[in-house]
Parts: structure tokens; C-alpha cells; sequence
């Protein structure tokens, strides 16, 4: 017989099925067996009654162990339906138990909310957290997520396309992870902070409509909000301006939510817009939450931060930064301060603020080389280093740019807000610690002296007796 979800047993009352998946729960009443059985798309409650073949197996079986179940799908009596439950209305009566493999008994309990558990401990065994309910319906629900959005956008022309994740250094402000070159000795590849620059040239190159899921990497220090590698939803388009932009991200946020969230409601609509230099005044802050009630969940209060500044003071040494990225364009109504009072200039950028957390960021791009120069020039790139590190999107500039411009979403962030989580990891399959580690794969982690003589690196001193004596496995390929 072949195999059903738990979810499609609720329209096979009357049949006989068979189901597989992990035990989730085993209850002894008197001779009567009750098993709660979990697959991909929930739990069913099995019943093994004394008499029937499957009663000579139940004894034996445990928690997390995976089983085929054979067995009629009978209504519930009344009294006993279980409405927290997809399936509470049915249950198996079971017929035949097959054993399809045991298992040690978990290092924490499976079955009730993994929260309380130590995050070392979760994320050592990830592949046993993931099966809780919770974490099921978070990964579900990120998945309905990027579902969404590839169909919205694949439904309005854009295209899909990869790109490098092995590239040269990209300024978002963080810092970068680098990866040493074989064959170059002394060089590095840079993992992508994002993809901008990629994304601009997909422009140059007459692309108009790109749209990636694009890991990210920013070796910055840790938060609740922030992981050193990152899913961003990175859009960018041709012949646009900032409102066509806004109005696309705000499209799609609203029917996502009816769509995949019906029971959240969305404070208002269109999104309320804050002025950069209001809101700090107003909130204290450059992410305000606008809910009245910041613990009510279900309340969804967007908003658009505009207005934010090209330029700001760094902290440590007084010298104008970007405040997005230098690709970011001035406000053609402040280009004239640029000179005087470049901290005045208002820039084309709008952050998406979601119950206080930044959901997303973007610009209109320059386009013009002059622009572009001069912008580096303000940040005090001098002559060497602008070519060296951007003299490739300079040069692109010059054979016909369109004008552009893009956003970019934190999907892990607006997974785990609209999955009601405090902490992105909890919508995310395999994060890493609040402290960049990655307990069940065991990284970061020493390398063997042959990968580091491959790549031309010798440690320091102090890192020295890391590096391990070991026999890589080879491949010929
Ligand atoms: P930005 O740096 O604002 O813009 O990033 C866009 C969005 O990505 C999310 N984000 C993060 N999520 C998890 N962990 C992190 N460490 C992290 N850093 C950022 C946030 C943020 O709003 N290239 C530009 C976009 C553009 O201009 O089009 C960029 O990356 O939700």
C-alpha cells in the first residue's frame, strides 16, 4: 500500500491507509495503546487495541522511533476531538506496525516546545529540534514565504539569477569573510555582504527586472536580529523611482500576509512614512514600533522610514560614511550641499520598518559617473583605491547605465516576526550561536597544514598549533 500524509487522513474516514513517520508519544491505557505518530504535515493519534496483529509490536516501541502504520481511519467519538489539533477529529485504528528504524532516546524532549533547552544543545542536535511542532511550522512557514514571493515576482517579469558568492570585497559596512585562492597565492576571494554590486551590472547588462534569494555574509558581532550569514530577497529594476519601488515591497508585504496570514491584521494601509530626522526626534530611534500595543503579536505595523541622510559622522574618527552604501543617490533638491554641508544631503533611501525592526533597505543608484566619482572623493576614497576596488562599476557607468534602483528584505527577519519569534535563528534551519559558532557541524574549526600550504597560509604564532595533521580525503574530479 502507499504510503499518505497524516494530513490526507482526514479525507480517508472509513478506509483503510498506511502512514510513516517518527513516534512522537506513547500512552499505556490499561492494554490499549495510544501512539502519536508526526510526519512532515502533523500528528494522528493510533490506536492498538489487545488482539490485533500490531499489538505484538507497540511493546517494544519508543519515542523517535519511525514506523509504517497500517489502519483504519475512524471518526473520533465526540468527547474525545482534540481541536488543537489538524487532525483531531480522526484517528488510526491500527492494523499492522512496521519498525522502520530505532532510536537513543533524544537529548532533550521532542515533543513539547524546544524553547527552554539550551541553544548550544538545539543547535548541536538541529536535525531533532526541527521535528518539534514549532520549529516545523516555522520552516514551513519560511518556506510558504519564499514561495510567495518567487511566484509574485516571477508573475511581474522579473528574472531570477545567481550570482557570485565568490567575488571581491562589496561596501555594506560590516566586515568581510575571506576566503584565501589556491592558485593566486596571497590573494582572497570575498564573500558577498550582498549582492550590489552584482545586481547594479545585471542592470547595466539590460537585465531591468532581477530578483535573487541571496545568502549573505557579514562578520559583524552577533544580535538577536542578525546572523553572520543571511538570506536577503535582493530586488533591483531599471527606469524606476523610489515610490515605484516602495509600491512593489508594499504589493507584496499585504498580499503575503492575507495570503499566508490571514488571522494578522496590518495597522494600516497604504504603510505610514517617517521622515528619517522625525522619527529620531519623535521615537528616539531610526526603527520605531508603531504599534500601541508593542506585545500584541498579530498587529503588523509597517512603516517606511524616508529621508535618511547620504552621509554621517563615523564615531570613531569624525569622517563622512555612507549611511546605506555609496551607490546610494543624493536628493537632486540637495545635490548643491554636497560641498557645504554634505551632512544635509538627503539621499533617495528607504528603510522598511516592521514592529521595529528594520525588514528591509534600499536606494535609487547613481547611474552617473561624475556623481559616483564625487561621492567617493566625499568619502575620501583616494584616486588608487577607487579604481582598485570599484573601478569596474565606475567603467560600467560610462557605456550606458540606466537609471536604477532596488531593496533588499531580510527574509530571516520577516519569517521570524511573522512566525511570532523573538530571534531570527528560530525561522532559520541551521543558524549559528550568538556567538558565529555552528555546534552540530562543529565550526569554525582547524584545518590540516596541507589546506593551509594549498592556500599559501601560515598562522601566527598564537593560532599556530590549531592547524591539525590530517589525511584529507581526495576526489579525482
Ligand atoms: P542592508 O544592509 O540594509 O542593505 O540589508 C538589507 C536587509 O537585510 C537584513 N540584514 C540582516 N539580516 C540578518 N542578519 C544580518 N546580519 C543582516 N544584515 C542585514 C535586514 C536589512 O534591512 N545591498 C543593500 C540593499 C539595497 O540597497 O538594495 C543591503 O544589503 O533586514
Amino acid at each position: 500500500m502507499k504510503r499518505i500524509l497524516i494530513s490526507e487522513t482526514l479525507k480517508s474516514i472509513g478506509h483503510e491507509v498506511k502512514i510513516s513517520g517518527w513516534i512522537s508519544k506513547r500512552r499505556d491505557h490499561g492494554k490499549i495503546v495510544f501512539l502519536d505518530i508526526r510526519d512532515m504535515s502533523g500528528l494522528l493519534q493510533v490506536v492498538v487495541v489487545p488482539g490485533s496483529c500490531a499489538h505484538k509490536e507497540v511493546e517494544s516501541l519508543r519515542p523517535e522511533w519511525v514506523v509504517s502504520i497500517t489502519g483504519k481511519i475512524n471518526r473520533r467519538p465526540e468527547k474525545m476531538v482534540n481541536t488543537e489539533l489538524l487532525t483531531g477529529t480522526v484517528e488510526m485504528e491500527a492494523k499492522e506496525i512496521e519498525i522502520l528504524n530505532e532510536a537513543k532516546t533524544p537529548p532533550f524532549e521532542i515533543d513539547k516546545d524546544t524553547k527552554g533547552v539550551d541553544e548550544e544543545l538545539r543547535l548541536k542536535y538541529r536535525y531533532l529540534d526541527l521535528r518539534s511542532t514549532r520549529m516545523n511550522r516555522n520552516i514551513t512557514l519560511r518556506h510558504e514565504i519564499i514561495r510567495f514571493v518567487r511566484e509574485f515576482l516571477w508573475d511581474k517579469n522579473f528574472r531570477e539569477i545567481e550570482t557570485p558568492y565568490l567575488t571581491k570585497s562589496t561596501p555594506e559596512g560590516a566586515r568581510e569573510f575571506v576566503v584565501p585562492s589556491r592558485l593566486y597565492p596571497g590573494e582572497f576571494y570575498v564573500l558577498p555582504q550582498s549582492p550590489q554590486q552584482f545586481k547594479q551590472l545585471l542592470m547595466v547588462g539590460g537585465i531591468e527586472k532581477y530578483f535573487q534569494i541571496a545568502r549573505c555574509f557579514r562578520d559583524e558581532d552577533q544580535r538577536g536580529d542578525r546572523q553572520p550569514e543571511f538570506t536577503q530577497l535582493d530586488i533591483e529594476m531599471s527606469f524606476v523611482d523610489q515610490e515605484d519601488i516602495m509600491d512593489l515591497i508594499e504589493d507584496m508585504m499585504i498580499e503575503m500576509i492575507s495570503k499566508l496570514l490571514p488571522h494578522k491584521k496590518i495597522k494600516t494601509t497604504p504603510f505610514e512614512r517617517v521622515k528619517y530626522n522625525d522619527s529620531l526626534a519623535k521615537y528616539k530611534s531610526d526603527k520605531p514600533d508603531l504599534r500601541a500595543d508593542k506585545s500584541k503579536r498579530d498587529e503588523l505595523a509597517f512603516c517606511w522610514v524616508i529621508d535618511k541622510p547620504v552621509f554621517v559622522r563615523s564615531k570613531s574618527d569624525g569622517k563622512l560614511v555612507s549611511d546605506h552604501h555609496p551607490f546610494t543617490m543624493p536628493n537632486t533638491e540637495d545635490i548643491d550641499k554636497l560641498d557645504t554641508e554634505p551632512e544635509k544631503v538627503r539621499a533617495y533611501s528607504y528603510d522598511l520598518v516592521l514592529n521595529g525592526f528594520e525588514i528591509a533597505g534600499g536606494s535609487i543608484r547613481i547611474h552617473k559617473r561624475e556623481i559616483q566619482d564625487k561621492i567617493f572623493d566625499l568619502l575620501g576614497v583616494d584616486h588608487e583605491e577607487k579604481n582598485r576596488r570599484f573601478g569596474h562599476m565606475l567603467e560600467a557607468f560610462e557605456f550606458g547605465a540606466p537609471p536604477h534602483g532596488g531593496i533588499a528584505s531580510g527574509l530571516d527577519r520577516v519569517a521570524s516576526i511573522l512566525a511570532d519569534e523573538d530571534v531570527i535563528r528560530e525561522a532559520m534551519a541551521f543558524p549559528k550561536t550568538g556567538d558565529a559558532k555552528d555546534p552540530l557541524m562543529g565550526a569554525p574549526s582547524p584545518v590540516s597544514k596541507k589546506q593551509l600550504d594549498d592556500v599559501h597560509i601560515s598562522l601566527k604564532s598564537e593560532a599556530k598549533n590549531k592547524a591539525i595533521e590530517r589525511t584529507d580525503t581526495e576526489t579525482n574530479d
